[in-house]
């Protein structure tokens, strides 16, 4: 039995969603929609308000998403210039540097005016509404204030995390035209400096349509300035106005492009729109974290990823938060400073991933012990499942068995939160997602797409689909609408596959197993086998190459590639080496691969299919029960595998 951790007297009191009103809640938005989302759209400032709530069908024939499609509204107004008159010398954006002598605070005010000033700017470079402009960003306030500054005139923004390298930015880039760029000189991170103009510079050899390059001056280093195509933030800045008027735009229109990783394929960009992702984060950044305006409150995502987006940016902002952005790493200059951090600006409500937590138990309790941490009252995972171990450990030492975790399960495509325990609400069970958002129907599907029936005090196991439509669900694959329906809904008809194994616990609690599909979680970064697979077939000495996901203690899952070589080719340590850092150079260091295994041949069904479940198997070192293999093309294929080098 695992252990379960009761709602605490003093949340139960004080808590906005207590378990009686979640069940009134989660009842409400199910039985009388109109109802419930007219008062939590209500948390949005609309210019019009929406009269039509929602038109959704998963179902192929009458396909399609739109939420609030009547209504208008601008993003930046909402996180903005609305609290203008009464928040508007609140603290918006408390930002740390890697260095941690270098501190910044912006209120909402001053955010308005840079934001302001850099929609100005965008102007000036040519940018209109529709366009999509990339950023590629460190985790400064210029990347909020870029990110603010394109929903201010209804441009559509791209973020690409600047851990990836030129040759996936240039994807990006040309996947949705982009025509404009915003970038800094350098980012800092663990005390190593990320060239990101030069990267800038390397890709755009690829990106014949980009026009200009906006460039904010951070480092201090030496870039190249290409006349007439480089722009430098500081020298804009001042030349343009400090108000911009913002654009009304309408409930559906585009406001941000991401892109993720899926079984096949390149990278996704997945495409979110306006009213409804506004309405979605900022409701789920107030009930999940108990958020009440005045509270200090850190993401340590980077705005490179959904969990960036929503809960740096957009949900806490439209809430009127103080939101703490960091540059750096949990382990630099030592392993307490995640958690001086939260000592010098007095944290309450802290949201990590569950890698970096293993990564700082690994190197001892006297790290945490060391800091206070006296002003923390939540803690917050996602990303990937935590294992109990470290989630007892976060709740321990780093909360000193005082602050309930919100475990969330989301992902790019859900916008936000689309389960978690809530803090007033519910029991806690270390490693439970537990139970659905407001709106959010779960499903238990097993591999016939049968319903697994919700029996009390009956578990089920199997595929996790929602069967309905939420205000923050994506709307599209941008470019390819087709992709989008195919990849989603058809695996079980008229159902949203989110691509997750999950169970639900004879407590009705939902437990999220991991991916089911060729998707693995590296430290909290999600990444697509078949994009590790391309990359290392595209090296010149790679005759074929399949890769699966591995457990590794820290980074959760681990990256292991088969690969078989060109025929004379000598596996040797240096062509290890080779490849490696060939992917790192076609993708980035966040696809490393931890183990390359020279196969001479891959284990192929008849019909040439390569048989993964075997390649798992042995990269998880379960060799010995492989399963049945009479189907293979060549069983002795297996044998070779088993001995060939690692
Ligand atoms: C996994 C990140 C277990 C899951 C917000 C999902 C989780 C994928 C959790 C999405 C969690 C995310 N417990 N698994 N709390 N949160 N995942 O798109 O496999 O980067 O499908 O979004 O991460 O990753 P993405």
């Amino acid at each position: 039995m695992a252990t379960v951790h009761p709602v605490p007297a003093e949340w139960a009191a004080r808590a906005q969603i207590t378990a009686e009103v979640y069940a009134e809640k989660y009842r409400a938005a199910l039985e009388t929609p109109e109802t419930f989302w007219r008062a939590e759209s209500a948390r949005i400032d609309w210019i019009k308000p929406w009269t039509k709530l929602s038109q959704c069908s998963f179902d192929e024939a009458s396909f399609g998403i739109e939420w609030f499609s009547d209504g208008t509204l601008n993003v930046s107004a909402n996180c903005l210039d609305r609290h203008l008159a009464e928040r508007g010398d609140v603290t918006a954006i408390i930002w740390e540097g890697d260095d941690a002598s270098q501190q910044r605070r912006l209120t909402y005010r001053e955010l308005h005016e840079e934001v302001c000033r850099m929609a100005n700017a965008l102007k000036a470079l040519g940018a209109q509404r529709g366009d999509r402009v990339t950023i590629y960003m460190p985790m400064i306030p210029e990347a909020a204030v870029a990110m603010l500054a394109c929903s201010r005139i209804g441009a559509i923004h791209s973020v690409v995390f600047g851990g990836f390298s030129p040759e996936a930015l240039a994807g990006r880039i040309q996947d949705c035209d982009s025509n404009l760029v915003i970038t800094a000189d350098a980012g800092m991170r663990g005390g190593k400096l990320v060239p990101l103009k030069a990267n800038v510079d390397e890709a755009l050899l690829q990106c014949p349509g980009v026009g200009a390059v906006l460039v904010v001056q951070h480092v201090g280093n030496q870039v190249t300035v290409a006349a007439g195509r480089d722009h430098w933030w500081h020298e804009q800045r001042a030349a343009v106005l400090a108000d911009c008027p913002y654009e009304e735009m309408g409930a559906e229109d585009p406001l941000f492009i991401l892109y993720t990783s899926g079984s096949t394929g390149k990278p996704k960009g997945v495409l979110h729109t306006t009213g409804g992702y506004l309405t979605w984060a900022a409701m789920t950044h107030q009930y999940v974290f108990d958020y009440r305006p005045g509270e200090i409150y850190w993401c340590a995502a980077d705005v490179g990823w959904v969990t960036g987006h929503s809960y740096v940016v957009y949900g806490p902002l439209a809430n009127g938060a103080t939101t703490v952005m960091f540059e750096g790493v949990p382990n630099y200059p030592t392993h307490s400073r995640f958690w001086e951090i939260v000592d010098r600006h007095k944290v309450e409500i802290f949201y990590g991933a569950p890698t970096a937590l293993r990564a700082l138990m690994r190197e001892g309790d006297d790290w945490v012990k060391a800091t206070s941490r006296q002003s923390l009252r939540l803690l917050g995972s996602v990303g990937e499942p935590i294992n109990p171990e470290a989630w007892e450990w976060y709740w321990r030492v780093v909360g000193d068995g005082r602050c309930p975790i919100v475990d969330t399960y989301w992902q790019t495509e859900t916008g936000a939160c689309m389960m978690t325990p809530l803090p007033g609400a519910h029991a806690l069970k270390p490693g439970a997602a537990s139970f659905p958002m407001f709106g959010v129907v779960p499903q238990i599907v097993d591999g016939d797409g049968n319903v697994l029936p919700e029996e009390p005090g009956v578990a089920a196991e199997g595929n996790l689909c929602i069967t309905q439509s939420w205000p923050g669900q994506m709307r599209t694959v941008w470019g390819d609408h087709e992709r989008f329906f195919q990849t989603y809904f058809t695996t079980y008809r008229g159902k949203y596959f989110t691509g997750d194994g999950c169970k639900r616990d004879e407590d009705g609690y939902y437990w999220i197993t991991g991916r089911v599909d060729d998707v693995i979680n590296v430290s909290g970064h999600r990444m697509g086998t078949a994009e590790v697979e391309s990359a290392l077939v595209a090296h010149a000495k790679v005759a074929e190459a399949a890769v699966v996901g591995m457990p590794h203690e820290i980074k959760g899952q681990g990256i292991y590639a088969y690969v078989t070589l060109n025929a004379g080719e000598e596996p040797t340590d240096d062509m290890r080496k080779e490849l490696v850092a060939w992917v790192r150079h076609e993708i980035g260091p966040i696809a490393t691969p931890d183990v390359i295994h020279f196969a001479p041949a891959l284990p192929k069904t008849r019909s040439g299919k390569i048989m993964r479940r075997i390649l798992r198997k042995i990269a998880e070192g379960d060799v010995s029960n492989l399963g049945d293999t009479s189907t293979l093309a060549d069983p002795s294929v297996v044998d070779s595998l088993l001995t060939s080098g690692r």
